[in-house]
C-alpha cells in the first residue's frame, strides 16, 4: 500500500486528504453518489437501477476528501456474519496515488474495531490485484454482476468480538 513518498502523486503536496464517515442524505453523501454515477454508470456502463439500491440507506459510507472535495467513496454492509465492502470508487484524476488503498484500510480498521472478523467483497476481475495487495484472497468461480466479470474475495481480521 502506498503511504509514503508518492502519496500525492496526482494531488500535489499542499493538498489535505482526510477520510470521513458520512450520513445518508448529507451533502457529502450526495457528492459520493454523484462520484459513483460518474465512475460506475458513466465510465463503466452499469445501469443506474443496479448501482443505487436499497442497501445505500442502511450502509456505512466512507468518503475521501481532498481539500474538502469527495474524490473517493465506499460502503460497508452486513453480509451474514461478515462485513461486505462495495462501491469502491476513486475519481479518475486521483487514481494510482494510494487513495483507494488508504480508504480500504480505514474501512477494514473500522470493521475490526466494531468486532468484525472477516470482510467479503465482490471484486471486478481486472481489479483483483488491488485487493490482493490489501490482503484479500479470491474464492469461488467468476460470476457476473451488471455484465462485468467478478470474483468473491475474503479477508480475515484479528478480532475478539463478533460482527
Ligand atoms: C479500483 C480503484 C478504486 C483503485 O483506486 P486507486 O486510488 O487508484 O488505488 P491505489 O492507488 O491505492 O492502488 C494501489 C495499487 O493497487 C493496484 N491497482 C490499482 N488500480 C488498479 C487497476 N485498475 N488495475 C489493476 N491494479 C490496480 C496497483 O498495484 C496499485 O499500485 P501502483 O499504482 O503502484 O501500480 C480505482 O481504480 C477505481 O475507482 N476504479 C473504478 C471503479 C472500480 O473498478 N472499483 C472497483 C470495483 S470492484
Amino acid at each position: 500500500m502506498k503511504t509514503g513518498s508518492n502519496r500525492f502523486r496526482h494531488v500535489g503536496l499542499m493538498n489535505k486528504e482526510e477520510i470521513v464517515r458520512v450520513d445518508y442524505g448529507s451533502p457529502q453523501m450526495v457528492a459520493a453518489l454523484s462520484l459513483r454515477k460518474e465512475v460506475f454508470v458513466d465510465e463503466q456502463g452499469v445501469p443506474a437501477g443496479l448501482e443505487f439500491d436499497k442497501d445505500d440507506q442502511s450502509a456505512t459510507h466512507l468518503v475521501t476528501l481532498v481539500d474538502g472535495q469527495v474524490v473517493g467513496t465506499l460502503r460497508i454492509t452486513a453480509c451474514g456474519r461478515a462485513a461486505r465492502i462495495g462501491r469502491v470508487a476513486v475519481r479518475t484524476a486521483f487514481r494510482r496515488a494510494g487513495i483507494g488503498s488508504r480508504l480500504m484500510e480505514r474501512a477494514a480498521r473500522m470493521i475490526s474495531e466494531s468486532g468484525g472478523r472477516e470482510i467479503l467483497l465482490h471484486a471486478q476481475l481486472p481489479i483483483v490485484d488491488f485487493y490482493r495487495d490489501l490482503g484479500y484472497s479470491e474464492e469461488g468461480d467468476v460470476s457476473y454482476e451488471a455484465g462485468i466479470p467478478h470474483v468473491w474475495m475474503r479477508k480475515k481480521l484479528q478480532s475478539r468480538q463478533l460482527w
